[in-house]
């Protein structure tokens, strides 16, 4: 694992977005694998900004999202679709057709899994996965006890990411309790993972994560065992790495070390 230390978390999303337009810029026709959640709304936003700046165009990329709540059509405003549109896809010259997620109101919820994980596979399989982190480890809604071969299928969600995504919705009774997620083998299939992370919330998994022993306890420690993941953090993410100073002695400032 890569792991890069920035000061701020403004510095670690401006990293984080270098990453992923580079991608893109290497690569025209990439197939991103996206994520959701207030991590990345940040980063979208600078993603937004930097591709007109910078003359990146995102009109021949693909792009796969982990994840969707179950029950909710397209149009709601507390779906990963109406997320997606507003936080990117409606800022950016992506050919809307070209983006995937899962359907949460598909009457048939495995069926629509399978179907997705066949839908990556006809793309020729994701370059690079955005993930973000939940505070117990989760990655996508990938809850602990997860299989690490798992592939997209439903997952009933825990109280404590309820509680946490609580906020996008009216009440805790009006949150959803299900929702189709990519597999932690899905993940683990990816090209290339970028995780980032902010705040002193993210640190104890963040410290499971990349210093704890490989555990379905903690999905997000599965990452150990692919080959090519950088994980971006801010100062407050990183406060429990216990191996910090050496993280930061190879990549000081989240600059690439001089063998990449
Ligand atoms: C959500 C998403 C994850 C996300 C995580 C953290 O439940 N399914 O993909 O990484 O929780 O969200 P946040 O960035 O809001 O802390």
């Amino acid at each position: 694992m890569k792991v890069l230390i920035l000061d701020t978390a403004e510095a670690a999303i401006d990293r984080s977005a270098t990453i992923l337009l580079d991608v893109v810029r290497r690569k025209p026709a990439s197939v991103l694998g996206l994520a959701t959640g207030g991590t990345m709304l940040p980063l979208y936003d600078r993603v937004v900004s930097r591709h007109a700046a910078e003359g990146v165009s995102f009109a021949g990329v693909t792009t796969f999202n982990l994840d969707e709540y179950i029950g909710l059509g397209p149009d709601h405003i507390g779906s990963y679709h109406h997320y997606m549109r507003k936080a990117l896809f409606d800022r950016i010259d992506i050919d809307i057709r070209l983006t995937h997620l899962p359907r949460g109101d598909a009457p048939d919820p495995t069926a629509e899994a399978e179907a997705y994980e066949r839908r990556i596979e006809a793309a020729g399989g994701i370059d690079l996965q955005l993930l973000g982190i939940g505070r117990n480890g989760h990655i996508g809604f990938n809850e602990p006890t997860s299989s690490l071969a798992s592939r997209t299928r439903i997952k009933t969600l825990t109280d404590d990411t309820r509680q946490a995504n609580r906020a996008y919705f009216d009440s805790l009774a009006d949150t959803p309790r299900f929702a189709i997620t990519m597999g932690v083998g899905t993940i683990l299939a990816t090209r290339a993972c970028l995780l980032l992370a902010t705040g002193a919330a993210k640190a104890p998994a963040v410290a499971r994560m990349i210093e704890g022993p490989v555990s379905a306890a903690c999905p997000a420690t599965a990452l150990q065992l692919h080959r090519q993941v950088t994980v971006v953090l801010d100062r407050a993410a990183a406060a429990e790495l216990s191996l910090r100073d050496y993280y930061e002695h190879i990549h000081p400032n989240g600059a690439e070390s001089d063998f990449g």
